[in-house]
């Protein structure tokens, strides 16, 4: 996920775009740039970091002109770096591009590009775009457009800015968002409205296939068929909402973005023989692992303990899910044949970090699980499997989570795969289950009114209880620390057969208790749990497969649809996470930005 931006008008453009750039920063932010067309020349710059970091820089060189792009990056193809960041030009330097999305093909026609005599400075898949288009101009920038998105396969919002043409912008879209936005002698181009409603709320919304031409006087919109007689869009939120894709929180709005990330993170990974994991290349003795630790921090922990059960069941090597800030001061006992996996949204944990150090120093083979390319945990594994979750802004951990999850499950069955402790019936039949989740996620999504029903009552009480076994346990654990987080309710999570030795005492008349009971293999002993609690006045809410009888144990009851027991965590993950956000909603916390907690922990 990119944001661009683009203005032609009679204003200076870079002040305009770097707003612009400002509001989609949600969207990506290892590196920013910006390029215009100053006198006969385009001219660009950009740089690794911030935003903050690209306005130092123009502050010490200022770049005029009225014609401009703008984009600020979340890296895919290439680490972020001043070379990466976009926008990117041709050999000759008369055309600028920037780009939201992934141009699958780029290796063959970059190839292809440098028999032809390009030179390329950069690592990324966009830069094959400003080379395209130098290939194939012919006075006319449109019909190079036109030509150039024939050559290419996958995603893209793009725009395109050339000294041949300096009275015009411009731009394309498949599978990436692309606004027009309509002014009066001016208009504007971005990824997301909230990138120009301060300069207007008039709007073309860009659709699949479509090419648009911007002057500062007209915009003309074309597909196959010819010229599009577009619908004026009037924005009627204000920026705040629009920003948020309409969710009043980022939280609400990544929880809602969960099937889309889970699929991306699957894309490509999975074909009908099994899992393709070319990440592990780097790993040269995976035949000869005896072990396999999951080390990390809190939520990406909570990753890690399914990730214990699933390398455990899929991959048969004993598994350990260990806190990182644990793990790193024990001396544990690692050598060269235990797999390290360690799981960071971020990247950058402190105490992450420092165990991967303390393993890589051990001689342990590190396997990184993370969102963000180029963070410091990408850098120094020996081998990184990313969630393409996107960016994550609240700092309660959601689509990361959930993309980890489905890390872990590829990486278990992957070694499962290869050291061939499974059929390839058994590879199959998780496979086929792997891919039918994206769509099941949606079905529970649809659950979110019971669950904010359910929350209003949990808002009123200051403890709470998660309950399961199994792999039920390691997500009732996350499903605590959620509503701890943001709603500040007090919450534990129990292994429901532990209860009985301590716990139970705090079970009075009327305590909120969730019930995870999705692991056939011990069924009967969670309801029987359910029951001790129940019998004690608690108000169960079960969490369970629609073929589960459990209503008549409970007081409310919300379905999953079915699948392996193995996979329910990432369904049954989506109930605890809307419970957490309704339930802080409703007693008026800050729900991105919980009190004394921050994205990223970068402190021991
Ligand atoms: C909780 C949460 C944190 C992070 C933890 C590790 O919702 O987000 O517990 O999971 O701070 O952060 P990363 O994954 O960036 O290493």
């Amino acid at each position: 996920m990119c944001g661009i931006v683009g203005y032609i008008g009679p204003k200076p453009a870079a002040p305009v775009l770097l707003e612009g750039l400002a509001k989609l920063e949600y969207r990506g932010y290892d590196s920013a740039g910006i390029a215009t067309i100053c006198g006969e020349q385009i001219k660009v710059i950009k740089q690794k970091g911030k935003l903050e970091v690209l306005e130092a820089a123009l502050a010490d060189e200022e770049l005029g002109g009225s014609i401009g792009i703008g984009h600020t990056r979340w890296a895919t193809h290439g680490k972020p770096s001043d070379e990466n960041a976009h926008p990117h030009y041709d050999c000759s330097g008369r055309f600028a591009v920037v780009h939201n999305g992934i141009i699958e093909n780029y290796q063959d026609l970059k190839d292809e590009l440098i028999k032809e005599g390009h030179t390329f400075r950069s690592e990324t898949d966009t830069e094959v775009l400003a080379h395209l288009v130098e290939k194939f101009y012919n006075g006319d920038l449109l019909e190079t457009i036109n030509q150039v998105i024939k050559q290419v396969d996958g995603a893209y919002a793009m725009v395109i800015l050339s000294t041949d043409e300096p009275d015009k912008l411009v731009c394309a879209r498949k599978d990436s968002p692309l606004v027009v936005g309509l002014g009066e002698g001016e208009n504007f181009l971005a990824s997301d409205i909230p990138a120009i409603l301060k300069h207007t709320r008039k709007t073309f919304i860009m659709e699949d296939g479509e090419v648009a031409v911007v002057t500062d006087q007209r915009v003309e919109v074309f597909n196959q068929k010819g010229k599009v007689d577009k619908e004026v869009y009037q924005v009627d939120w204000d920026i705040e909402a629009a920003e948020k894709g309409g969710y009043p929180h980022f939280m609400l709005k990544e929880i809602f973005e969960q099937p889309r990330a889970l699929r991306a993170t699957l894309k490509g990974r999975l074909d009908n023989g099994g899992v393709l994991l070319d990440e592990l290349k780097q790993i040269k003795n995976l035949n000869d692992i005896n072990k396999v630790y999951f080390v990390a921090c809190g939520t990406a922990y909570h990753a890690g303990l399914v990730g214990k059960y699933v390398m455990e069941n899929l991959a048969r090597i004993p598994a350990e899910a260990d806190i990182a800030s644990e793990f790193r001061y024990r001396d544990p006992l690692i050598d060269e044949n235990t797999l390290v996996v360690v799981i960071s949204q971020s990247g950058e944990t402190a105490d992450t970090l420092a165990a991967m150090r303390e393993a890589q120093s051990k001689g342990a083979p590190v396997v990184a699980i993370t969102n963000v390319v180029g963070s410091s945990v990408s850098r120094e594994a020996d081998a990184v499997i990313y969630t393409w979750a996107g960016p994550e802004v609240a700092v309660a951990s959601t689509k990361a989570y959930l993309t980890q999850l489905a890390a872990a499950y590829l990486l278990g069955l992957f070694i499962g795969q290869e050291r061939k402790v499974l059929t390839s019936d058994q590879v199959t039949s998780v496979t086929q289950a792997l891919r039918e989740l994206p769509e099941q996620l949606e079905q529970v999504l649809g659950h979110a009114e019971t669950v904010e029903k359910l929350a209003g009552e949990w808002a009123k009480r200051e403890d709470a209880f998660f309950i399961g076994r199994g792999l039920d346990y390691a997500v009732s654990l996350e499903g605590s620390l959620k509503l701890k987080e943001i709603s500040y309710i007090h919450a534990e999570a129990y292994a429901a057969g532990e209860l009985k030795h301590g716990t139970l005492a705090l079970i009075t008349e009327g305590i909120p208790v969730v019930a995870l009971a999705t692991q056939s293999s011990i069924y009967d002993k969670t309801v029987s749990n359910i029951k001790e609690v129940k019998a004690r006045g608690a108000h169960v809410t079960a969490v369970v497969f629609e073929d589960s009888n459990i209503s008549q144990s409970v007081d409310q009851v919300i379905t999953i649809p079915n699948t392996i027991p193995l996979l329910a965590p990432i369904l049954t993950v989506v109930p605890l996470q809307l419970l957490a956000y309704y339930a802080a909603v409703a007693r008026g916390s800050d729900v991105d930005k919980p009190r004394n907690l921050a994205k990223s922990v970068t402190v021991e």
